[in-house]
């Protein structure tokens, strides 16, 4: 187990490359085994922690998956043989239930346990599971299990009830080896389902309309290996926009999709921050005080919900008050943890109403999930004094190097091992 330290007050200067995107690795890995024919090779997959977990589930399953020494990911699908995701890594991560659309479209059979709640509230898997019982599945909840078992799965029509980017990308990778066509309605338009969609149709699925409400998939007999390199990471660079910004920093941040970031950048410029833009980068100006701004998070082209913790931590020290309103999941437990830090911020249901304090001061911190250990260590950046951050396996399910990237624009950030898990009991008895 390991806290990040971090002393407060540095400005971010300097370049930071952006990683390849989580959301869209995950997916890719597990549609990688689709291929029954070569192999796959991507190139600028995120070296995080729920990478890394995908591949250990995908080889539990019979899949050969391996980085090579340029760190392109190998994925052979043609091994795959068993039909039962591990609980203990499935556990660890949501996007696992990928594998199910894998299973099903390759084997005609998936027992995939069902994901728990998480810190970020109750996140069911019940649109994921409606489809694939349209298309024909017999399903059972077992055990904890999902277990479901088709002779092959057919296409359909199906209206996913809220545009849950989860549930398009699963059903996209199903409907690609069903038999006939499959509509989805009231898609998910994140880029990431569009990058699934291309790298989809690279292997030989026919997906039109990706990007767009209505996805149209006419199922193939098989898909075969290809070349593929996966988009930025728009979530990666929007943490570094507000770790620029908080700091009244200047920062260029390298090798990303600017459109993707339409929303962010528009709210950080209206909070005062000057975003120049090239056309793979953006540099980032801050003043050395925000402006206060409302925002509310909402599926894409809107403002990303994975991106309101970094903002609540910039406006905690903003000038004036900011409403944010949550609109996609039970995402505030975290200010608990920004309170202590000095921030004034009141949360009512979704909402949370935020009086920028003109100083926080640095204290020992937990990080409750991925995106909130984001803004934990934003703010700890300008908090005056040091912070201790604990829990940064969180941290380290999707961002890459974030410690050392941050050192790089001039942070103080150390990782120090604690003595977290150590077995307490088993010590006072010794
Ligand atoms: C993905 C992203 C996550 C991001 C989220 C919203 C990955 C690995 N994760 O999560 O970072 O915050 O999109 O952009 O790509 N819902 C149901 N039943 C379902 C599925 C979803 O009720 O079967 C609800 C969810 O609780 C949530 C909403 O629909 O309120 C949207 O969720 P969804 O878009 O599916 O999020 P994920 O794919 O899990």
């Amino acid at each position: 187990m390991a806290k990040l330290v971090i002393q407060g007050g540095n400005r971010l200067q300097g370049e930071v490359r952006i990683s390849g995107a989580k959301n869209s690795a995950l997916p890719i890995i597990v549609a990688a085994a689709l291929a029954v024919e070569g192999e796959c090779v991507l190139d600028n997959i995120p070296k995080n922690n729920d990478v890394g977990t995908i591949c250990l589930i995908l080889r539990s399953l019979g899949v050969d998956v391996w980085f090579d020494e340029d760190d392109k990911l190998h994925v052979v699908g043609a091994t795959l043989r068993e039909h039962q995701a591990p609980y203990d890594l499935v556990r660890k991560m949501r996007a696992s239930f990928y594998t199910a659309g894998l299973l099903l479209a390759r084997l005609g059979r998936a027992e995939v346990p069902l994901p728990g709640g998480c810190a970020i509230g109750s996140r069911p898997v019940d649109f994921h599971i409606r489809g694939f019982s349209q298309m024909g599945a017999d399903i059972a909840i077992e055990h904890g299990f999902m277990k479901a078992k088709c002779r092959k799965l057919t296409g359909t029509n199906y209206y996913i009830n809220r545009s849950s980017v989860g549930t398009t990308m699963n059903m996209m990778m199903a409907a690609s080896l069903a038999e006939g066509t499959t509509i989805l309605e009231n898609c998910a338009k994140e880029p990431e389902v569009v990058d699934l969609a291309i790298f989809l149709n690279g292997m030989g699925a026919q997906i039109r309309g990706a990007g767009t409400d209505v996805i149209r998939v006419d199922g193939v007999e098989k898909l075969h290996g290809i070349e593929y390199s996966i988009i930025p990471d728009r979530i990666e660079a929007g943490t570094f926009m507000f770790a620029a910004a908080i700091t009244g920093g200047d920062v260029l941040i390298k090798d990303i999709v600017i459109e993707h970031l339409r929303s962010p950048i528009s709210k950080i410029e209206e909070a005062g921050v000057t975003v120049e833009k090239g056309a793979t980068e953006i540099r980032v100006i801050a003043p050395e005080k925000l402006q206060s701004i409302d925002v509310e998070t909402a599926p894409y082209p809107g403002f990303p919900t994975d991106l309101q913790q970094p903002l609540v931590a910039c406006m905690s020290v903003a000038d004036g008050t900011s409403v944010i309103r949550e609109n996609i999941f039970d995402r505030f437990r975290y200010v608990d943890e920004l309170r202590r830090m000095g921030a004034d911020i009141k949360v009512e249901r979704e909402t949370a109403i935020i009086r920028g304090v003109p100083q926080l001061t640095g204290a020992p911190v937990e990080v409750t999930d991925l995106r909130a250990g984001a803004a934990l260590v934003i703010a700890a950046l300008k908090a005056a004094g040091t912070t201790e951050v604990y829990g940064v396996d969180d941290i380290d399910r999707g961002y890459e190097r974030f410690e050392d990237k941050l050192r790089g624009l001039g942070a103080s950030v150390q990782r120090v091992e604690t003595h977290e898990g150590i077995d307490a009991f088993a010590q006072i008895r010794s």
